[in-house]
Formats: structure tokens, sequence, C-alpha cells
């Protein structure tokens, strides 16, 4: 399927787009592209954006497509859709738990009841003919490591290929820390691939979680959107530690504001912009002032001219060496 070792770009709603999943290629690429989440409700009635959800760029043979929604019906129906297209997957959101999809009883809503999980999965596995099938979740409602176990244990019956687990409890967001150890304890029961994520932000914590935790791959998400370069970087270091890498971070800056309008409808263009500028701002020296006048832009082409103004200014800010 992929490598056990494998680099995996996470689904980051309004994050990776084609545009941000260009970037990373450009340097390289990973081993697998999520696609942010996709309403299967919104897929099937065709709306007007979907086409821009739905593109597998840059590379789709390693694209899996993450589906979202709370009907076991309109679920088969998208996967079948999907499974028609390029591609590598297809991954159901269980973990999401942003409080209007929470509401909808979709993401991590799905935790709730493993039977009516083991119903969605066993109704995707038949749909899906061409494609993987894999589910990403959070630790679920509650800290209970075994109701988690017996949950993914059953997805497995159902056919599920491979299970991506962001180990932290639906309440916790991004408080504290992920709970690495479940992640290491559940590959150990669980008779497929379990991919980690959270958390891996420096090529230590990368390191440290390869040979401490194990597991099918590991999943990257802010990381990736701060820094598209990071799977390169990760790669390259894990051959030669004292490697460093230097990057233009305008030349970045600019071939995102190349890439965005390619893929992405004109309605979308500022808000996408903005998501992928508030983490790419890390990178910057006073990159927070940045971030504060391209969220105050009115529409896309101010926030071009700000970020190619902001380089004009700070022509110092350009180049960043990566260390960590
Ligand atoms: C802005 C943002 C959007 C996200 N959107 C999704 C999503 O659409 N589907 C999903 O399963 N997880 C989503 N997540 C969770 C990430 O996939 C990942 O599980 C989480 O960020 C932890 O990984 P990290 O520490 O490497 O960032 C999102 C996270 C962020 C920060």
């Amino acid at each position: 399927m992929f490598p056990r070792d494998a680099l995996i770009l996470a689904p980051m709603a309004a994050l990776t787009t084609p545009a941000l999943r260009w970037l990373v290629k450009d340097f390289g690429g990973c081993d697998v592209y999520f696609t942010e989440m996709i309403s299967c409700a919104a897929l099937l009635q065709r709306g007007p954006y979907e086409d821009s959800y739905i593109n597998p760029e840059p590379e789709p043979d390693k694209l899996v497509y993450q589906l979202v929604g709370s009907d076991i019906e309109k679920a088969a129906a998208a996967a079948e859709f999907l499974d028609e297209r390029p591609g590598l997957g297809v991954d159901f959101n269980m973990g999401c738990s942003a409080p209007e999809i929470v509401r909808a009883n979709a993401g991590v809503a799905w935790m709730k009841d493993p039977r009516r999980a083991r119903s969605l999965a066993a109704a995707l596995r038949k749909r899906l003919k061409t494609k993987t099938l894999s589910v990403k979740l959070r630790a679920g409602y509650e800290d209970n490591f075994e109701y988690l176990s017996a949950f993914c244990r059953g997805l497995a019956e159902e056919g599920v290929d491979f299970i991506s687990l962001h180990p932290r409890i639906k309440k916790e967001k991004f408080s504290r820390l992920a709970r690495w150890d479940y992640v290491a304890a559940l590959k150990e029961i669980l008779p497929i691939p379990l991919i980690g994520n959270g958390d891996v932000k420096t090529f230590a914590s990368w390191a440290d979680k390869k040979e401490r935790y194990g597991s099918g791959g590991i999943m990257i998400g802010r990381a990736a959107a701060r820094a598209p370069w990071f799977f390169a970087f990760l790669r390259q270091k894990e051959k030669d530690p004292a490697f460093q890498m230097t990057v233009d971070l305008e030349a970045v800056a600019e071939r995102f504001l190349d890439l965005l309008p390619r893929f992405q409808p004109e309605d979308f263009l500022k808000s996408r912009a903005q998501r992928f500028f508030f983490w790419f701002c890390r990178n910057l020296a006073f990159g927070h002032g940045l971030f504060v006048s391209i969220n105050n832009c009115k529409n896309f082409e101010t926030i071009k001219k700000t970020v190619l103004d902001y380089f004009v200014q700070y022509p110092e800010m350009r180049y960043k060496t990566e260390k960590n």
C-alpha cells in the first residue's frame, strides 16, 4: 500500500488544497497526500465547488480523499463516486471535533456508537473496488483505551485497510500532548496498519516517534502547513544528521499565490490564502504583524500585494534555514 515508514500529509480543512500539495511536491513530495475533508452530501449534489475539493493533483496515485458526513447511504454513494476517479484511497473522518460537525452527528460523533461505525465501514467497503478504505480518528470521547481498541478492531473486521490515529480525546482539541503510547499499544493488537499522528514538529520529534512507538507511517499536519518543505527536510536529515535546509520563503509564497487561483474557485481565494499564511508567517520574524495585515485584507489581490510588498520592505526575511 505504502512504505512502513511513510510520511503522510494530514487532511486539513481549507489547507490541504492542491496548491499546498503542489508546494510539498515541489520539494520532493511525500508518500501519501490527504485532501481536506469533503462533505458527502455536497459531493453528491455536485455543488459548484466540488471539483476543487476532488482535484487529485499533484500526484493522483498517492492521493486519499477524505469524506465527512453522518449518513451511511450518502457516504457509500460518495465513496462509489470517488472510486471511479484517480486516486489511492478513500478515508472517512471519525475524528473531527469541530462543534458544527459533531452537532451534525459527523466526525468524532461516529465514535459514540461502534455498531453504527461498523455499518458505515461495511457499506463503504462494499462500494470501493479500486481504492483503499481508511478511517481517521481521535482517541474518542473519553480516555478509554479498551473502548478505542475494540472500536478499531471492529473497523478492521469490516475490511478497513488502515487507520490513522490522532490520539487526543474529543474535548482536548490541541491541548496536552498526543498520547503516542496509544499508537504503540494499538498497533500491537490491530491486524491492519496504524498511522500515528500528532505533534511532529521537528526532526527530533519525528525520529523519536518512529523509534519509540513505531507505526505504519507518520502523518503530519501543522508542521507541513508551516513548512511545505518539512517532509523533504526530514528525509534528508535522516541521511545526514548535520543537514540544514535553506529555503527561499519569498519564492515559496509567490509560488503559492500563483498556484491557489489555478485550483480554487474565486469565492475561496481569500479564506484559503489567509488560512495558509496563518501557518506560513510563523517562519518569519515579526510574522504575526504580516499575518494581521493579511487577515485584514478585503480580497485575494490585496493579500498578494501585501505579501509581495513585505519581502520588498524586509529583504532580509527572504531566506530561512531549517535546522531542527
Ligand atoms: C487547520 C486544521 C484543519 C484540520 N482539518 C482536518 C480535516 O479536514 N480532517 C481531519 O481528519 N483532520 C483535520 N485536522 C486534524 C489534522 O489532520 C491532525 O490530526 C492534527 O492537526 C494533528 O496533527 P499535527 O500535530 O501534525 O498537526 C485539521 C487540523 C488543522 C490544524
